[in-house]
């Protein structure tokens, strides 16, 4: 084999650097395509919320939590804590945009949905919103997949997906999980 000269280390070194660089450069690409043309964005609205009164907010108190429909729009609120959530069942339709809304007033949680998009982290102090389409119906789990403290394993709720027919929310615009 023949002994490299100091020029073809320097090619070599070029050639890498143009393949470094269309990798960095397409991957870059990929991520502000995935931003600004497809919104796909980490589900971290920087909205802020008091944890040490989640449970007394006008938007996380008790009997506003779960699923409700505002001026047409499915929203579902759900607050995460050591180690249950509240509601341990929200009721969802098929085939709808549905905005979930989590906040924590402990620790970190985090909520992820089986087979679905809905995969955030649940900071307190913070409001995390994730927007979905659930394409099928049945029951899916909703763990807590952050380590949250001894109870972690524990942590754990179900999302029901029913048929838009059978979706139907109340005179306040609440739907509720019925029994199985
Ligand atoms: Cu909550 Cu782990």
């Amino acid at each position: 084999m023949a002994a490299r000269t100091e020029q073809d280390v320097v090619r070599s070194e070029l050639r890498w650097s143009i393949v470094v660089g269309l990798t960095v450069g397409a991957i870059s690409l990929a991520i502000l395509w995935a931003g600004l043309v497809r919104f796909i964005n980490p589900p971290s609205n920087i909205e802020t919320i008091d944890p040490n009164s989640v449970h007394l907010s006008a938007e996380f108190n008790e009997a506003n939590l779960g699923t409700r429909v505002e001026n047409g729009q499915v929203v579902t609120r759900v607050v995460a804590t050591q180690f249950s959530f509240a509601p341990q069942c929200v009721v969802v339709p098929a085939n709808r945009q549905v905005t979930l809304r989590f906040t924590s007033p402990d620790v970190i949680h985090g909520i992820l949905v089986t087979g679905t998009n809905v995969n955030t982290m649940v900071v307190p102090g913070y409001v995390a919103q994730v927007h979905s389409v659930f394409r099928k119906t049945g029951d899916l789990l909703m763990p807590c997949h952050e380590y949250c403290g001894l109870g972690h394993s524990q942590m754990w709720a179900t999302v029901r997906v029913v048929p838009e027919d059978d979706f139907k929310p109340d005179a306040d615009g609440r739907a509720l999980c019925e029994k199985p």
